[in-house]
């Protein structure tokens, strides 16, 4: 167990979530833990006649009708095809990313606050950052100088802002004009319709150079079998498939298969399942936490599979090891506001793709942890 505070100020997101990973009221990573819906639970059923599937057709087939199945269902119909690379997940396609850009360039500027593996990725890889919060990022304020990328989170998590159609228009043209790449992080764009227009359209005719990490990971409950895609512009003069090939050769036909498969019963109605789902558990943690002085959401209109909730007076510090006492796992913002963690200290993050047993039980331990506080 970590010590409250001291270990909670200096631990990273991943390094909280792994604590949570046992308990029932694991709240801590964004990743999809909720039960199958009966149509998910049938192609669960169909497992030996996937996997016979799998090893029977050729890779590129596989992996042409998985990519094609899910950008489709998110709207992304002018994807270039021949420019997706599977990865195992989408870490995995961001520290390829990372490490194109630190051939390229030693400076990037990224919307603040985002999910901590973002920097820690990138720095990991000596590149500098500069954060562009996400007021004025979405307001149109000219992005920095002197970097030689701008990357977005959009939806952010976890903030679920998401860029519009002009905003992303705007800042490609900004790239265009400055020549520098523009990268998004897409990986929650699934929970939300207003991330569903086509950014490939507007990205390919703006003529920038650009990058996008799609991933199936976060929508459905395939025990973290899933994949990171890294799509990337033709002239973006990166060495991504180079990098690509010094780290792996594809990824699982398997689950490329059931990507497909989940995608077309996302498509027949169970995208809308999920979504009215995941509104459910928002509704659960507003009422039950709603009353609590001090509290308050901030994120009016976010419908991501995460929630923030401020805290008012309290810090996270104060009232973790009371959560942990109860096996409640939650994650502080704090390592979210990767340039200014003290901005994060009055606010926690609750995953909503859980059981709704478990996520009512989660917000009511909460609730009393914070009315004792
Ligand atoms: C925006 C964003 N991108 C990427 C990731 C990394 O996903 P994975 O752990 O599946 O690689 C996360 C993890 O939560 C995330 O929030």
């Amino acid at each position: 167990m970590i010590e409250p505070a001291v270990h909670l100020r200096s631990a990273n997101l991943t390094e909280l979530e792994y604590l949570a990973l046992n308990s029932e009221l694991n709240m801590a990573d964004g990743h999809a833990r909720q039960e199958l819906t009966d149509g998910q639970q049938r192609i669960v059923e169909e497992f030996p006649t996937l996997f016979e599937k799998a090893a029977a057709q050729p890779v590129e087939d596989l992996e042409r009708e998985a990519h094609r199945a899910f950008l489709h269902l998110l709207g992304q119909h002018s994807y270039p095809a021949g420019r997706v690379l599977s990865c195992y997940a989408s870490s995995v396609a961001m520290e390829i990313l990372a490490r194109s850009l630190a051939t390229r360039t030693d400076a990037v500027a990224l919307v603040h606050p985002t999910f901590d593996n973002i920097p820690d990725i990138l720095r990991g890889v000596g590149l500098r950052l500069v954060p562009v919060e996400e007021d004025p990022l979405h307001a149109g304020a000219p992005l920095p100088d002197g970097v030689g990328c701008v990357f977005v989170t959009t939806p952010n998590n976890p903030t679920g802002r998401v860029l519009t159609a002009e905003r992303l228009a705007a800042l490609a043209a900004e790239c265009r004009e400055k020549d520098v790449v523009l990268a998004l992080d897409t990986s929650f764009r699934g929970f939300d319709p207003r991330a569903h227009y086509d950014h490939y359209a507007i990205l390919e005719s703006s003529g920038c150079r650009w990058t996008v990490i799609e991933d199936t990971g976060k929508l459905w409950p395939t025990l973290d079998l899933k994949v990171g895609l890294l799509v990337y512009s033709a002239n973006v003069g990166l060495p991504v498939a180079k990098i690509y090939s010094d780290i792996l050769l594809g990824v699982s036909p398997f689950i490329l298969a059931l990507v497909e498969r989940f995608a077309e019963d996302a498509a027949s109605g169970g995208l809308a399942d999920l979504h009215a789902f995941i509104a459910e558990g928002r509704r659960i943690v507003h009422e039950t936490l709603g009353d609590v002085p001090g509290v308050a959401f901030p994120d009016a209109d976010s419908v991501v599979s995460v929630e923030r909730v401020d805290l008012g007076d309290r810090r996270c510090a104060d009232i973790w090891s009371a959560l942990q006492d109860r096996q409640v796992y939650v994650l502080p913002c704090t390592q979210f506001h990767w340039a200014d963690p003290g901005l994060g200290e009055r606010s926690l993050r609750v995953a909503l793709a859980r059981s709704h047993t478990s996520l009512q039980a989660a917000v009511r331990e909460l609730r009393s942890v914070l009315l004792a506080g």
